[in-house]
């Protein structure tokens, strides 16, 4: 079947990881305020700070388009879980977004696919919505399995979780790990066939109006302002997920506001 592009808004998610401190993140976000327009049409923005400048990110934020996700979440409540943070301590801040399941948190913390699956069931039920990271490794590339990998990655994260729909939303970002913080990003048409595979699985898995609807696909891995128009709308994704790019606020800006551009352009031109 013929995939149609999601008519919902493009999503640009900024992934602050633990590069800015507290004080630090305050300056990029009032530099950054300063150089959108009041009110960004076409756009989703979502920053991800640190667990630790959320509270005052937070309150410099309420009013504006802006809006602000965690990098992660515990899969409970509460209870003897050293070091975790609670989704209650998430959405009393107010934020409506957490990324689950970065390549980082994988490889590097030891995040088993159970874990992101738990996660991605806490952020739902706590009305957050999850932005889903799958990707291969270079090796998993190498030896052909990247589209397994990916597919189990997804398969496993969407298990548990109950079906989109009814105003529930969620983002899936493929972030190819080879191509993260590199500044080599995955040519385009590499990432839109993988793309198209994830595409796939949501409408085998929900039917083709819900994948539609309420999936938003993301590519994420060396985003900068010189490429996103290459992923975002003439790939078949819908926003970009971006690390080092997002931590200087004039590039970043300049990526809300090309990708803005383009929305405008394409829904005038359909
Ligand atoms: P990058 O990071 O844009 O620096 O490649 C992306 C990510 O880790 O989500």
């Amino acid at each position: 079947m013929e995939l149609k592009e999601t008519k919902l808004t493009p999503l640009l998610v900024a992934n602050w990881k633990m590069q800015l401190t507290v004080a630090e993140s305050r300056q990029r976000l009032s530099e950054l305020q300063k150089s959108l327009p009041a009110k960004q049409k076409n756009i989703e923005i979502v920053i991800c700070p640190s667990f630790m400048a959320l509270p005052s990110l937070a309150a410099s934020l309420s009013g504006t388009p802006i809006r602000l996700g965690a990098q992660d979440v515990a899969w409970d409540e509460r209870g003897a879980y050293t070091g975790e943070v609670s989704p209650l301590d998430l959405v009393d801040l107010g934020l409506g977004h957490v990324i689950i399941g970065h390549s980082e948190r994988r490889h590097l913390l030891g995040e088993t696919e159970t874990m992101v699956a738990r996660k991605m069931i806490s952020a739902y039920s706590h009305g957050l919505m999850p932005i889903l990271c799958v990707g291969e490794s270079a090796d998993d590339r190498a030896a052909a399995r990247h589209e397994d990998v990916v597919r189990h990655q997804l398969e496993t994260a969407l298990r548990s979780v109950p079906p989109p729909g009814r105003g529930r939303h969620m983002a899936i970002a493929y972030e190819p790990v080879w191509a993260i913080g590199t500044g080599q990003p995955a040519d385009p048409a590499l990432a839109a066939a993988m793309g198209a595979t994830i595409r796939q699985i949501l409408i085998n898995q929900y039917g083709p109006v819900q994948a539609e609807r309420s999936f938003r696909l993301l590519y994420g891995g060396s985003v900068d302002d010189t490429n996103i128009t290459k992923y975002v709308h003439s790939e078949g994704f819908q926003g970009a997920l971006v690390g080092s790019a997002s931590l200087n606020p004039s590039i970043f800006a300049k990526m809300i506001t090309n990708v803005a551009r383009s929305t405008s352009q394409k829904s005038k031109s359909t």
